[in-house]
C-alpha cells in the first residue's frame, strides 16, 4: 500500500464530520490518516471526541490574536507544518481563511458545506432552501479558495426536500449525506485521483457511464 497522507481536520464545534473522517481512516486501506485535529474554539466538543479516538488535538484560539488574522493563520500554518500535514479538511470551521493561507495550501484544503453549491453559500442553508421551495438540497465538498464557500467542487450529495420538512428535519437528512460524502471526497483527494484543472475537479479513473463516486443521490 502506498503511504497514507497526513491530514489535519479543523473544527469549531461538535465535530460530527470530523468523526466520520476519523472512522473512515481507521480502515488501513484508507489513503489518509487523521494526524491532528485543531479547533479555534477552546472547549469545542469535537476536541474531546477526537481525543476519545486517540487523535492528537490542539487549540489555536483566534481571540488571542487581537483581531490580527494573519497572525492567527501563521500560527495555524506553523502547527500544520510542524506536524508534517499534507492536506487540511475543514469540518464546521467557522473562520474565513485569507488568500495568504489559501495560497500557502493551494489545492490542499477542502471544506464541506451543507448545500448544493453554488446555491446557498453562507449560513442558515436549510432555512433558506425551505424558503425558496427547492425540491432537492444536499451538501458539497470542495477545494477552498479565498472566497467563502467557493472553489472547485469535488463531490455532492443530494437529498429530497419533503413537504413537511422543518430546517431541523432537512438538516438531519443533509448531515447524514455529509457523513457519507466527506470520507469519499477525502479519499479521492488523498489518493491523488481528484485534481484541480482549470478551476474544475477532474477525477482520474471515473466511469463516465455512471454517476460515479462524485454524486450521491436519493
Ligand atoms: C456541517 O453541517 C458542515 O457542513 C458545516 O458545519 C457543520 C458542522 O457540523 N460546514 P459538525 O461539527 O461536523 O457536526
Amino acid at each position: 500500500m502506498s503511504e497514507r497522507k497526513k491530514i489535519a481536520v479543523l473544527i469549531s464545534g461538535r465535530g460530527s464530520n470530523m468523526a466520520s473522517l476519523i472512522s473512515a481512516s481507521m480502515d488501513p486501506s484508507y489513503p489518509a490518516e487523521i494526524a491532528l485535529v485543531i479547533s479555534n474554539k477552546p472547549g469545542a466538543a469535537g476536541l474531546e471526541r477526537a481525543g476519545e479516538f486517540g487523535i492528537e488535538t490542539a487549540t489555536v484560539d483566534h481571540t488571542e490574536f487581537s483581531g490580527d488574522r494573519q497572525a492567527f493563520e501563521r500560527a495555524l500554518d506553523e502547527k500544520l507544518k510542524a506536524r508534517g500535514i499534507e492536506f487540511v479538511a475543514l469540518a464546521g470551521f467557522m473562520r474565513l481563511l485569507s488568500s495568504w493561507f489559501v495560497t500557502q495550501w493551494r489545492d490542499r484544503v477542502i471544506n464541506i458545506h451543507p448545500a448544493l453549491l453554488p446555491s446557498f453559500k453562507g449560513l442558515h442553508t436549510h432555512e433558506r432552501a425551505l424558503e425558496e421551495g427547492v425540491k432537492l438540497h444536499g451538501a458539497t465538498v470542495h477545494f477552498v479558495s479565498a472566497e467563502m464557500d467557493d472553489g472547485p467542487i469535488i463531490i455532492q450529495g443530494a437529498v429530497p426536500v419533503l413537504e413537511d420538512d422543518t430546517p431541523d428535519t432537512l438538516g438531519e437528512r443533509v448531515l447524514a449525506v455529509e457523513h457519507k460524502i466527506y470520507p469519499k471526497a477525502l479519499a479521492l483527494v488523498a489518493s491523488g485521483r481528484a485534481k484541480v484543472k482549470d478551476h474544475r475537479v477532474a477525477i482520474a479513473g471515473e466511469d463516465t457511464e455512471q454517476a460515479g463516486p462524485v454524486l450521491i443521490w436519493p
